[in-house]
């Protein structure tokens, strides 16, 4: 049974990750400081699994602490790394924190790998490395803009990070450039669940229908799509988790052709926000009260996946509907 060190795995991504893993015969061990996340996910993931992971809270920026961490447990076989600060908005508040974090974790967990011999780690990475693309759907091929957010940055980086420490040591990494995760575990008892007002449109719809909020402001409907609002490539969160195990199944099965190799983890299809609110209404049968509101800074018009890559490569392909994913993250939103 091969050791997986998941680290932030107690957040949205990660808990869909750490079941999957366990589903697929993995031993997870978690490692998070629960600054945006539960320590009632143990629980949750136990509940869903029959198998409690071990965990440990650690700040990973710190570098004795992650040193601890990679000192306690001995037998890792791999990392799935995704502890990181991931909102666009509050990067741009407050950049030096979050370089501090998201490079200071990276580079503590790659010093541990090397010291501690570990040769994979497949990486949280983004589309929003592309920013805003000249020509559609975005390939890995797709050359990299500068990026238009802190944030964005910081994914940037991870990636020339993990290209010349793969190339000087003998780790392997595959960095997965996620378009946008929504919806949640059938079971109910995973999902997203941001602290305090969220950042992203999934939650901001769900806690609008459930009272939470009085209403959803759409951010411009001016923009150059056919309804006039952004366009983006929704993805599930379990079709995503899946991406990460069959990722760490190719490390053990060998079949990695590059040191560093990336891949888009989307669906193909771009979707426009009227096209989710109108997706959540018809699957869960809940009218949604929104209001058309000014553009936010910083958002990209249109951006969706080319798959064919990580489906030939990976063999992954995601499988689930915009329906199923607005109708998951109803029923996870009504479970809370
Ligand atoms: C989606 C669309 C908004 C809220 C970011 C990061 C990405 C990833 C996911 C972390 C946009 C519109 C949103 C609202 C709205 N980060 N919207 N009203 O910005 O595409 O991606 O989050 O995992 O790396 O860049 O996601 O969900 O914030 O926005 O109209 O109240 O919904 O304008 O068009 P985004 P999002």
């Amino acid at each position: 049974m091969k050791t997986i060190l998941v680290t932030g795995g107690t957040g949205f991504i990660g808990t869909h990750t750490v079941v999957a893993l366990q589903e697929k015969g993995y031993k997870a061990i978690i490692a998070d400081n629960l600054s945006n996340s539960n320590i009632d996910s143990l629980d949750r993931i136990e509940k869903i699994t029959g198998i409690r992971p071990d965990f440990m809270k650690v700040d990973l920026s710190n570098e004795k602490e992650c040193n601890l961490l990679f000192d306690t447990y001995e037998n890792i076989d791999g990392v799935i790394n995704f502890a990181a600060f991931k909102a666009v908005g509050e990067s741009c508040e407050k950049p030096i924190e979050y370089y501090k974090n998201n490079m200071g974790i990276l580079l503590n967990v790659l010093a541990n790998m090397k010291r501690k011999d570990i040769k994979y780690i497949v990486h949280s990475s983004s589309c929003t490395v592309y920013g805003e693309p000249d020509s559609l759907p975005i390939k890995e091929s797709t050359p990299t803009k500068f990026a238009v957010s802190p944030y964005g940055n910081t994914k940037q980086m991870a990636e020339d990070i993990l290209h010349f420490t793969t190339n000087t040591t003998g780790i392997k990494a595959i960095a997965l450039r996620y378009f946008n995760p929504i919806g949640a575990h059938e079971s109910a008892l995973i999902g997203e669940l941001p602290n305090g007002t969220p950042n992203n449109l999934m939650p901001f719809i769900t806690q609008t229908a459930i009272g939470l909020r009085k209403a959803l402001t759409v951010f411009g409907d001016d923009y150059d799509t056919p309804d006039g609002t952004c366009i983006r490539d929704y993805i599930h969160v379990v079709d995503l988790a899946e991406a990460h195990v069959i990722s760490m199944d190719r490390f053990f099965a060998n079949k990695n052709k590059a040191n560093l190799e990336f891949f888009n983890i989307g669906t193909g299809n771009g979707f426009s926000v009227l096209d989710v609110i109108k997706s959540f209404e018809r699957s869960t049968g809940v009218k949604l009260n929104y209001t058309i509101g000014p553009r936010r800074e910083g958002d990209v018009i249109k951006i969706w996946a080319d798959t064919s890559f990580a489906e030939k490569e990976l063999g992954w392909k995601a499988q689930k509907t915009l329906d199923e994913m607005t109708l998951s993250a109803w029923n996870w939103q009504k479970a809370l």
